[in-house]
């Protein structure tokens, strides 16, 4: 079956075409970072005229680079939820008008579903397993008995992470989007800043504003430089003070992320984790969290005593997928693999019956 999918839940425009799931035939990303970038972070107003704007030229490209017509495409997938309204309206509209216009299936996709099966577009994955999706908007671990049927057992009470390292290099003045500067600028660290692991008697919240206050304590107490007429801050520290703070939160995210992981293996016995989203392309995070599912070394006392040892003894070690990089970030070719899964569930029979829903629910 060949899917046409489309994103534009946040500031990438993306039309791909995808057969069975697997086979990617193509997937055109315009990616908005650029005209963001000014401005310190995503301005919606800004975003969902780019989509508007870009949409169409995106669209035929998807079908050049595939070398397909209209005639090829079995179904249109759109995401309609979680993400910006007005970025969603637009992709939900424009799947609407052309299912409408070519007598397709319509599917409507949660974004974090498609998250989920990135993995799948480069891994055959087994199941019941994990999934970790951490991105600019979400911080979530799901177990994912199918892609028919998954539920959240962990997810953050406030900041996601990937807006975490988007707020550290703001206050570092690295520039925006923040994660992959953070990662670039940790690679230098000499003696990484011990921050504290945050709430860590909670088995199933993330927490990522503490950590992010912890940051601005660290940079404002060092350097008194939180004045200023812009909000974004010019910081007098070294680059290898910065590379060590930059480090010192990158360690804590991962020591944060692999509390409620360990938990969770403990809880559901996985046979894999899969780590998706924006945060999935840093390959210091992936490494780290691969490396303790090898060795089953937990750094949070709780996750050492013997009952949990047992347990991780017999599940571990443990197979962990990534999407390839271009898939990790927002694209629309997990969107089209997602409605090839879910297709029996999701397809709206009338298309007044899709909405866009900003919240996921
Ligand atoms: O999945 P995504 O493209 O958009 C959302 O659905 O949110 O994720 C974007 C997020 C941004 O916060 C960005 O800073 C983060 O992913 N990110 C990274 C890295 N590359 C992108 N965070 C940490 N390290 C990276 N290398
Ligand atoms: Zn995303």
């Amino acid at each position: 079956m060949i899917i046409l999918g489309i994103e534009t839940s946040c500031d990438e425009t993306s039309v791909a075409i995808v057969e069975n799931g697997r086979q990617i035939h193509s997937c055109v990303i315009a990616s908005q970072i650029k005209a963001h970038r000014r401005h310190g972070g995503v301005v919606p107003e800004l975003a969902s005229r780019m989509h508007t704007e870009d949409l169409p030229a995106v669209l035929q490209r998807a079908f050049q680079d595939a070398n397909m017509g209209w005639d090829d495409i079995e179904g249109i997938a759109v995401t309609h939820r979680p993400g910006l309204e007005s970025s969603l309206l637009i992709g939900v509209t424009a799947a609407k008008t052309l299912a409408h216009a070519r007598g397709l299936p319509l599917y409507g996709i949660h974004h974090l579903h498609g998250h989920i099966v990135s993995p799948t577009l480069s891994h055959d994955l087994p199941f019941p397993h994990l999934a970790l999706v951490v991105s600019g908007g979400h911080t979530q671990i799901w177990h994912v008995r199918s892609f028919q049927d998954m539920s959240v057992v962990a997810q953050t009470r406030d900041d996601a992470v990937g807006e975490a390292f988007d707020k550290v290099a703001r206050l570092l003045g690295l520039g925006y989007p923040g994660g992959p500067r953070v990662e670039a600028a940790a690679r230098d660290a000499t003696a990484p800043i011990a921050f504290t692991v945050p709430l860590r008697h909670d088995p199933t919240s993330f927490s990522f504003s503490g950590l992010k206050t912890a940051v601005m304590v660290e940079v404002g107490g060092y350097t008194g430089a939180q004045s200023g007429a812009t909000n974004i801050l010019k910081p007098v520290l070294s680059p290898e003070r910065i590379a060590n703070i930059c480090q010192g939160f990158q360690n804590a995210v991962v020591q944060h992320l692999l509390d409620k992981i360990g938990y969770a293996i403990a809880q559901v016995s996985p046979k894999a984790l899969t780590i998706t989203g924006g945060v999935a392309a840093n390959r210091f995070i992936v490494a780290q969290l691969t490396d303790a599912l090898q060795t089953g070394k937990f750094g949070h006392a709780a996750l050492r005593e013997p009952a949990l040892q047992a347990i991780f003894k017999k599940i571990l070690p443990m197979p962990v997928y990534s999407p390839d990089l271009v898939f990790c970030t927002d694209n629309a070719a997990m969107i089209a693999a997602t409605a090839y899964y879910m297709s029996a569930e999701t397809v709206i029979d009338t298309y007044a019956e899709l909405k866009v829903l900003p919240t996921g629910c």
